[in-house]
């Protein structure tokens, strides 16, 4: 039996998007978002999500177009366990990739390489901020870990939260 409604039933995973331009990390402005390439950091996340007790996948998507991270969240969203998401430039300006968030409901986490809020003016505002759970800006890519860890650790899927 599940307390999930029909057709609802929770995956096991975590979506992980990551908007525009972050494919290009470790060559992008590396003294803005460092030398961490992208595949690294979901190699990481990995790591981190097959340790969670049961074990969980990374379901990751990077797209340059909105469209298909809206996409991608309407269609993996609402089986996922949660979601992290860098929008990169979309932050500042996507109503609908918010929308997209609000419908699915999800918990999820909005991760910055950089702290947006100590940058230009135009990076200082999120338009997802207030339909997530938090955001994380500024640690670098330790920010999706910390993301992972929280979502994890809020679901009881750490060892830790089994004691
Ligand atoms: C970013 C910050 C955004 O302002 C920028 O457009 C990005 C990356 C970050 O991770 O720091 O592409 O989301």
């Amino acid at each position: 039996m599940t307390s999930e409604p029909a057709g609802q039933a929770r995956d096991d995973y975590v979506l992980v998007l990551n908007g525009p331009n972050l494919n290009l990390l470790g060559t992008r402005e590396p003294g803005v978002y460092g030398i961490t390439t992208l595949a690294e950091i979901v190699g990481d996340l990995e790591t981190v999500a097959s340790s969670a007790d049961p074990p969980l996948r990374i379901e990751h998507v990077q797209s340059n177009h909105e469209g298909v991270l809206v996409d991608a969240i309407q269609t993996l969203g609402p089986s996922a366990v949660g979601i992290v998401i860098n929008p990169g430039a979309l932050t500042h300006y996507s109503i609908a990739l918010r929308d997209a968030l609000a419908a699915v409901g999800i918990p999820t986490i909005e991760v910055h390489l950089s702290n947006i809020h100590a940058r230009e003016e135009f990076r200082h505002h999120s338009v997802v901020a207030p339909v997530v759970l938090g955001q994380i800006a500024g640690l670098g890519p330790d920010g999706y870990r910390l993301a992972l860890q929280h979502l994890m650790a809020r679901l009881g899927l750490t060892r830790e939260a089994q004691r």
